[in-house]
């Protein structure tokens, strides 16, 4: 999408952090924005200093007609939607060996509904008007994995496939398709994923892993302002990071080397044969 001037973005989890970077840095692009978040009043916050061209939204990204209400107040307000951000996201860091069943509950249903919902609200939407653009949150837990990152890699894992997948399906409707996967960044990720947290996923007795340092990241403004290059220049990865390198390679290594044992061992296989 190469003419931001004048178009509409929505962008979830916007009350704070990578989210509000993008805000800002679409504002700054000359898009009208939708702020919205769980948090009323910090997307409130956020939209109020951006000024006229900004509109905070409340939304619940884990309950699919309070996206759908995010959509139709969007509409109601500026007529049209060409961005969605799907950024809202949450962090938890736990061992699977102790990890309770709603923390899982928890990440899946931010992480990876929260995304899914926004495609079913509104995918529709853009292929019918042929153009537009969809940014899904990762994180560089989405390429590479390691404890205590396990739940919040799963949910991201699964955010990256999607896109990939929704990147081919999309390719000849108009719409662009990317995923954010950003290494640290300094945000309120850690301390707000516990202010959001619904009673009824908190198991109570947690196993908590040390967190992050988020402080030591990158600054929020700058992933929005990549954020809005890439969609500018239709880039599917988003990469803000370069020193994970190394690790991506290790682990795409490690998968080529499977193929080739593999082959090594039963000879090249195709078809119902490798299933
Ligand atoms: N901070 C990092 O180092 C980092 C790195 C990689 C990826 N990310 C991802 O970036 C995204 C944004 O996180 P951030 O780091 O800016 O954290 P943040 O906590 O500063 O911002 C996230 C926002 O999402 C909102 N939110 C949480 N649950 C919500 C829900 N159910 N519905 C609507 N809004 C909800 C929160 O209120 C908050 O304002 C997340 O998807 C996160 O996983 C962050």
């Amino acid at each position: 999408m190469q003419t931001l001037e004048n178009k509409v973005a929505v962008i979830t989890g916007a009350g704070s952090g990578i989210g509000e970077g993008i805000a800002r840095a679409a504002a700054a692009a000359g898009m009208q924005v939708v702020v919205a978040d769980i948090d009323l009043a910090s997307a409130q916050r956020v939209a109020d200093s951006i000024g006229e061209q900004a509109m905070a939204c409340y939304v619940d990204v884990t309950q699919l007609d309070s996206v759908e209400a995010m959509r139709d107040a969007a509409l109601h307000h500026f007529g049209a939607v060409h961005l969605l951000c799907n950024n809202a996201g949450v962090w938890i860091g736990a061992l699977m060996v102790e990890a309770d069943i709603k923390d899982w509950q928890f990440l899946v249903n931010v992480n990876l509904f929260g995304v899914i919902h926004g495609i079913k609200a509104f995918l529709p939407l853009l292929v019918e008007q042929g153009e537009g653009h969809i940014v899904n949150t990762a994180s560089m837990g989405g390429l590479i994995s390691g404890p205590p990152e396990g739940l919040y890699t799963t949910t991201k894992f699964a955010v990256v496939g999607l896109s990939e997948s929704l990147l081919m399906e999309v390719a000849d409707k108009g719409v662009g398709v990317s995923v954010l996967c950003p290494g640290l960044v300094d945000t309120n990720l850690t301390t707000k994923s516990f202010e959001v947290r619904p009673a009824q996923f908190d198991p109570g007795v947690r196993h908590d892993q040390p967190a992050p340092d988020t402080a030591s990241g990158l600054s929020p403004l700058a992933v929005g302002e990549r954020v809005v290059d890439a969609v500018r220049e239709g880039e599917f990865y988003i990469i803000t990071h370069d020193d994970y390198r190394d690790i991506i390679a290790m682990r795409h290594q490690g998968i080529i080397d499977a193929l080739d044992a593999h082959a090594r061992r039963y000879g090249s296989t195709s078809g119902r044969d490798t299933q």
